[in-house]
Parts: C-alpha cells; sequence; structure tokens
C-alpha cells in the first residue's frame, strides 16, 4: 500500500460523498468547516478527566496536566445543550447513541427488570431487542403495542401494559420514525407503576433541538438522549439531557469507568461549536426539514412512486417511508436492489425503505427544488443513469446554507 493510501481514499469520498452525490439516508448529515476543524483538532490527541468524573460517588482527582482548556470546554458544551433542549441538566460524554442509550438503560435498571420499547418490526431500535442491550444488563425485553395504519404506539393499550406489567424502563423513539407519540397516557401509567420514561431522539434530534417533532422533556419523559449526527447536524456521538435530578445523578455515576473513560474532546469541542449553531439556525433548520419531507412525499407519490402514509400527510419527521410491497410490484426488486440501483446515480439512500431529507435541506434544498430531485429519483428508479444531472444539482447548493 503506498504511503498517500488512506489521503487518496479520503479525496475519492468526498468528491463522491460531499461533490457528486446528493444524500438521502436518515442518519445522516455534514458538518459546519469550524465542527470538521475542531474534530481534527489537537483537542483529538488530549486526554483529561471529565468534570466531575466520580466512581461510585467517590470525586476522582485529575492526575493529566495540560488540561485547563480541555476542561473548560465540556463544561461550556454542557451549559449550550441545556439551553438548546431547554432542559436542566446535559451530559456530552456519550461516544455515541448506542453508548448514550448503555449509560441511560444502566442508570435506570438493575438485573433482572423489564425494559420496554418500540417493536424492531416496526422500526424499534435494533439495540433493544433481547439478544443486544438487554441481554447484556440481563433485563427482560418487551413491547409497546404498535399500529401499523398510524404508524405510532397504540396509546391506551400500551398505557394498559405498562400498568399491568410494570416495567422498570420504557423508551419510546426508534429508527424509524414519522408521527410524534402521544405521550400523556404513557408518562401518567409510567408515573402510577414508578417506572422511567425515556426518549431515544436519536434520529430527530434536530427537530425536537429546533422545536419541531415533539418536546419529549416537556411531555414527560424523565431523560432524552440520543445520536448527534443524525437530524442533529453535529460531529458523530451522542448526548444526554433531562430535567430530573435523581435521573441526572444517577447518569453520571455511570460515566467514567463504567461506559467511558476517554471521551474524545476533539468531539466535544465539535459538539459544543453544532450546538452553537443550532442555537441560532436550528429552529429555521428543522422548519424546513418537515416541509421538504412533506414536499417530496407529494411530489413522488404524484410519480407513483409508492411513499407511504399520504392520508396522514407522509411525515412530520425527516423521514419517508417506501412501501416496500408495491416497490416489488412496480420495479421487480428488493429495498436492497433498488437501493444500489439508484446508487449508480449518485442518489444515496438506504436498503431497509427509508428517506431522509437532513442533509439536503442543511444544504439549502427547499420546497421549490423537490420537483427537481423527484424527477431524478424516478430517472434512477427506472434504471436510467442520471449522474451528470445528480451532480448538477448537487453543484447548485452549499453545504454550509443553513449556518449562514
Ligand atoms: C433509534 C436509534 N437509537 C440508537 C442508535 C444508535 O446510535 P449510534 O449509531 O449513534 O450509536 C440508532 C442508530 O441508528 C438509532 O436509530
Amino acid at each position: 500500500m503506498n504511503k498517500g493510501y488512506f489521503i487518496q481514499q479520503m479525496r475519492a469520498q468526498q468528491k463522491w460523498r460531499l461533490e457528486d452525490s446528493v444524500n438521502l439516508l436518515p442518519s445522516e448529515n455534514v458538518t459546519s468547516p469550524q465542527v470538521r476543524a475542531l474534530l481534527s483538532s489537537d483537542f483529538g490527541h488530549r486526554y483529561t478527566l471529565p468534570v466531575n468524573a466520580k466512581y461510585a460517588g467517590e470525586y476522582l482527582e485529575n492526575g493529566y496536566r495540560g488540561t485547563k482548556i480541555t476542561t473548560e470546554i465540556e463544561q461550556s458544551a454542557e451549559e449550550l445543550a441545556c439551553e438548546v433542549f431547554r432542559s436542566k441538566y446535559a451530559c456530552v460524554q456519550p461516544l455515541s447513541g448506542h453508548i448514550a442509550a448503555m449509560i441511560a438503560i444502566v442508570s435506570a435498571t438493575k438485573r433482572g427488570d423489564t425494559m420496554c420499547a418500540i417493536p424492531v418490526e416496526y422500526g424499534g431500535y435494533d439495540g433493544y431487542g433481547q439478544a443486544y442491550l438487554p441481554d447484556i444488563f440481563g433485563l427482560k425485553a418487551c413491547t409497546l403495542p404498535f399500529n401499523p395504519d398510524s404508524f405510532t404506539i397504540q396509546t391506551d393499550k400500551a398505557a394498559a401494559m405498562i400498568r399491568k406489567r410494570k416495567p422498570k424502563l420504557v423508551i419510546l423513539g426508534a429508527s424509524f420514525i414519522l408521527f410524534p407519540y402521544d405521550m400523556k397516557p404513557i408518562q401518567e401509567a409510567c408515573e402510577r407503576t414508578g417506572s422511567t420514561l425515556m426518549y431515544d431522539g436519536s434520529h430527530v434530534l434536530g427537530l425536537i433541538a429546533g422545536g419541531e417533532f415533539q418536546q419529549p422533556l416537556k411531555e414527560g419523559a424523565n431523560v432524552l438522549y440520543g445520536s448527534t449526527h443524525k437530524s442533529f447536524f453535529g460531529p458523530q456521538g451522542g448526548l444526554i439531557v433531562s430535567d430530573d435530578r435523581n435521573a441526572d445523578r444517577e447518569i453520571r455515576k455511570n460515566l467514567t469507568w463504567r461506559i467511558v473513560d476517554n471521551i474524545h474532546w476533539n468531539r466535544i469541542a465539535a459538539l459544543g461549536q453544532a450546538l452553537l449553531e443550532t442555537q441560532r439556525h436550528g429552529s429555521r433548520y428543522a422548519k424546513q426539514i418537515i416541509r421538504n419531507s412533506k414536499r417530496l412525499g407529494r411530489e413522488l407519490s404524484e410519480r407513483g412512486f409508492p411513499v407511504m402514509f399520504e392520508e396522514l400527510g407522509y411525515t412530520q419527521s425527516h423521514q419517508l417511508l417506501i412501501d416496500q410491497k408495491k416497490l416489488r410490484k412496480t420495479y421487480g426488486s428488493s429495498m436492497n436492489d433498488f437501493s444500489i440501483k439508484v446508487e449508480k446515480s449518485n442518489l444515496i439512500i438506504d436498503s431497509v425503505g427509508r428517506l431522509g431529507t437532513a442533509e439536503i435541506t442543511r444544504m439549502g434544498v427547499k420546497e421549490k427544488d423537490i420537483s427537481e430531485l423527484a424527477d431524478l429519483f424516478m430517472d434512477a428508479a427506472e434504471g436510467k443513469n442520471v449522474k451528470r444531472r445528480v451532480k448538477a444539482f448537487r453543484e447548485r447548493f452549499d453545504m454550509e446554507y443553513i449556518i449562514r
């Protein structure tokens, strides 16, 4: 391998994914030059113990020197997270959404308890399936009753189930998430049974930050956590916020030397910067995402493409769902084959049937541009290679649009 191999690969990746393609994956986003500069900065070389690092309740002494700037940035990022999410407490230590979930779950349960989440077959996060996080923490997993027609939980049945089974932990939020949950009955049932209610906002964190979709903490969740790189346009990582002093205390007990050690200070600095950008531009961005999603749903449907939930306005988030049965009938292909086909035209989608509008919104796509995008998508769907037109479309937009 030549010594420039990885740099060459980086250049090829950046040209392909940042210049030539249009990204419709709902799990991804792009970051500002400032965020990218912080990610590659000296902060990424260093160690220090987080502020308030504790083990089993004892404060840990920070043995690292050279840390006076690093130590400050964690506190500043947490203050900003509290402002952006309108919360009392924030923790920016999780290295990813999955790690945030681990910290949150372990802080609210003990071995033998039951945790309840959205069923994986309806887009619940795979990690909450019995074989994954519940297995690690010795928990029994159960699922909330779900209505595929309205693509949300069956609230009354779920509340009744919580009252009956008394799970220690209930987690709302999912990997496929189109519509807000009716949280009040769930929150009341949790309060009655002493269950902790958490909201995994990995997918919708940018919408929540911008005041859209729903406000889990105001609607009764004890804790909100998630990834900081999907609809929230930050570095890859995670965060946890809450208004609940006890929940925050339990979370803090499960950080240093339990779920994390070095918390990657370049990520923390970059997250702080993304929070600053969200504070200024997050509301406009979140509103535009929802308008773009609805318009993309409509424009694709009008062209005969099988987007689900037309009768419900398609979506209230950054995601749309493709009807895979109809897709097979129309195009004779599985979702996986279909995603490979449109990738040939540099339209990037996933193989599980979601389309996402967060990244295109960040780069300045508005409703007026969606009809052209839908035309490109339909041509790619029919097997035409529209790479050149995709690139020409991409070139009209500017990755930094939303933060100017
Ligand atoms: C709902 C949900 N929670 C948690 C995660 C894990 O997040 P991360 O990839 O940041 O670890 C995902 C990942 O896609 C997710 O969809």
